[in-house]
């Protein structure tokens, strides 16, 4: 099923060249003066030049055969140009009904069906999530179900920070405070305790602890005598965690032991975090992974040329003739050998090559990191890591930051853990629903609620729901790129553009199909819409008409931001219906059919659209 906005388009196009134009100057788009007109075309205008020939003419020429096409109620020429459109109801009529056969509602999947990888989360072992995980998360979830609903194949995997120095800071720490562990004996050949030596809470514990040792502060009215022999202090302690790094990379045996157990505390741990999120992985891969296929890799990097060395260290020039800006050579290997970040990542590149042979790559990561991923994905397709024609792309986002602008921290200033912050939300929005139902449901209405039988269990269930569609919309409803403010009074409100007032409006409707049901009323799969009864009625169904074109825009930009925009502008539709129409009160009965199958399409679709931004509703609230 082709989306509304192509048919239409296909007439408008079709109208041009009747009246001798090319064709493709009928492209259409909304109207941006809906007082006017519901679409509009300003090919004439583009035709001008090409015709030397007043806009205005044009688009009378192509407005004359407008005037004979059912599809529109009025075409109309203005000046200085543009073509005014406005769309008959019986087309959108059969429209509406066709999309409520049609079970992707008038979207046409990519007919191209690639297979990507989208490389998401990346949280680090040992480290409690914070709210810059949040981002990556969130987006990269919706964005694999985006790609998805077009008809791709996609995978999506993790990419844990598992590897680096952090993973020797705690062994460090660990072998300080419990020598006496048999992972520290290397004469040790038994088998070693199944427990691991520590909770996440100590593990949480031992890290930041760990990593403060090895980076002293400098006190602000501190001398420099006082701080050098810390400073050498933590010096020390930094040279005895990456000689742990060392041997814990080089397979020593107890290291490997306590990395497996820390991997497994701190795993157990995200997973449960990610499940709050409702976001989940094909592959829990991470840094890790790939550590055995490095060696192969850096001496085919060496053999064929593409890596030279470079003070000691190995690197592949990357910087081409036509950069603005410095480009530093992508890092291999550091001056003592040891691999780094950009190490795994481009043997990751090479190990999803030969595994999943993706054409396309997305990595969901904060934009600071977008001259880091530029190096990479010049140096893995100029050494052959992966083909020429895959397509690497970086999907760089901005900061969360607090209300003071400054990036979010907890009332005292610290780094705020994801954990505390979806149990924030989750409490105030229980709080919410608690008291709505004590007031009797917001405007004294009932949307689907039983004041007093809904059990604590049950609100606090509905709670989660609701907190997820808060923090989910608060952050997609923003451009990735940009940096915003995570405001919790603003995105728990049941009011304004916010995900409660989505969920609010989809439960408003469960209600209604529901209550309509109860009434002992027919409600035939098969039914239609007989036609537009309203200005209302026709602006919800062209709202709903769009669908398949935003969903398409959404897909092509990688943009949640504009499946948001339109769930808000659906949400408004369907309100401004519901409080200008008697729905149940209806007694003509072929309206009140035509009412209930609108709102069940509109339920459908909101369905969707959420589920592709990553939440759900709840049945009641
Ligand atoms: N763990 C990294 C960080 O916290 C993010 C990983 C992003 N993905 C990647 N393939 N490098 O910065």
């Amino acid at each position: 099923m082709k989306s509304f906005l192509t048919l239409l388009e296909g007439s408008v196009k079709e109208a041009f060249e009747k009246a001798g134009y090319d064709a493709e100057l009928g492209s259409v788009s909304k109207s941006n003066r809906p007082d006017l007109c519901e679409f509009q075309c300003n090919g004439a205008m583009r035709g001008a030049k090409l015709y030397h020939k007043a806009p205005l003419m044009i688009a009378e020429d192509v407005c004359a055969v407008l005037a004979a096409d059912a599809r529109f109620e009025f075409a109309e020429a203005v000046k200085p140009g543009f073509i005014n459109l406005k769309v008959s109801p019986e087309f959108l009529t059969d429209y509406v009904n066709d999309m409520m056969k049609d079970t992707r509602f008038g979207l046409e999947p990519d007919p191209e069906k690639k297979k990507i990888m989208i490389d998401y989360g990346g949280p680090n072992v040992a480290k409690p999530l914070h709210v810059g995980h949040l981002r990556s998360a969130v987006i990269g979830e919706s964005i694999k179900r985006i790609l998805r609903y077009m008809g791709n194949d996609v995978l999506g995997d993790i990419h844990m920070g598992d590897w680096g120095l952090q993973m020797g800071l705690i062994i460090c720490e660990l072998k300080e405070r419990k020598p006496e562990l048999p992972y520290f004996d290397e004469s040790f050949e038994g088998e070693y305790p199944k427990e691991a030596p520590f909770t996440i809470s100590e593990l949480e514990e031992i890290y930041p602890t760990a990593s403060g040792k090895a980076n002293p502060k400098q006190g602000k009215d501190e001398s420099d005598e006082e701080f050098a022999p810390r400073k050498a202090e933590g010096d020390a302690y930094k040279a005895k965690a990456m000689e742990c790094t060392k041997r814990l990379q080089d397979g020593q045996r107890g290291y490997r032991a306590l990395w497996d157990h820390i991997m497994a505390v701190s795993v157990a741990d995200m997973k449960k975090n990610y499940e709050n999120l409702d976001v989940d992985f094909e592959y829990w891969n991470g840094e890790s992974t790939v550590h055995d296929r490095i060696p192969a890799m850096v001496k085919r990097l060496k053999d064929e040329g593409y890596a030279h060395l470079s003070e000691g260290a190995l690197v592949i020039d990357v910087a081409e003739e036509s950069d603005t800006k410095q480009m530093p050579p992508c890092m291999v290997l550091k001056s003592d050998g040891a691999s780094l970040y950009n190490t795994t990542d481009l043997a990751t590149l090479e190990m999803r090559r030969e595994q999943d042979q993706p054409d396309q790559v997305i990595y969901v990561v904060d934009k600071r990191q977008s001259l880091y991923f530029e190096q990479i994905f010049r140096a893995a397709k100029k050494s052959r890591i992966v083909d020429d024609d895959t397509d690497l792309f970086f999907l760089g986002f901005g900061t969360v930051n607090g209300k003071d602008g400054k990036p979010y921290k907890t009332r005292e200033g610290g780094v705020m853990r994801l954990s505390d912050l979806i149990g924030q939300i989750r409490e105030t929005m229980l709080k919410k629903i608690l008291d709505n139902k004590n007031a009797g449901g917001s405007n004294g209405e009932d949307v689907g609620s039983e004041a007093e039988g809904m059990a604590m269990a049950e609100a606090e269930k509905i709670a989660n729901i609701v907190a997820l569609s808060a923090i989910k919309y608060g952050d997609l409803s923003n451009q990735a790129a940009k940096d915003y403010i995570f405001d919790i009074d603003r995105f728990t409100s049941f009011e304004g553009d916010t995900g409660p007032y989505i969920l609010y409006t989809i439960v408003r409707i469960r209600s209604i199909l529901a209550k309509y049901e109860k009434s002992g009323k027919e409600v035939a799969q098969e039914m239609t819409i007989a036609s537009m009864n309203s200005a209302e009625e026709k602006e919800l169904a062209l709202v709903l008409s769009r669908f398949g074109a935003v969903a398409v825009g959404a897909y092509e930009e990688l943009a949640p931001h504009k499946i948001c925009a339109y769930v808000y502008e659906l949400a408004n539709a369907c309100n401004r219906f519901y409080h200008s129409t008697r729905i149940l009160g209806e007694t003509d009965e072929t309206k009140q059919k035509g009412y209930i199958h609108l709102l069940r399409l509109t339920e459908r679709v909101f369905t969707t659209a959420i589920d592709l931004l990553g939440f759900s509703a709840p049945e009641k609230m």
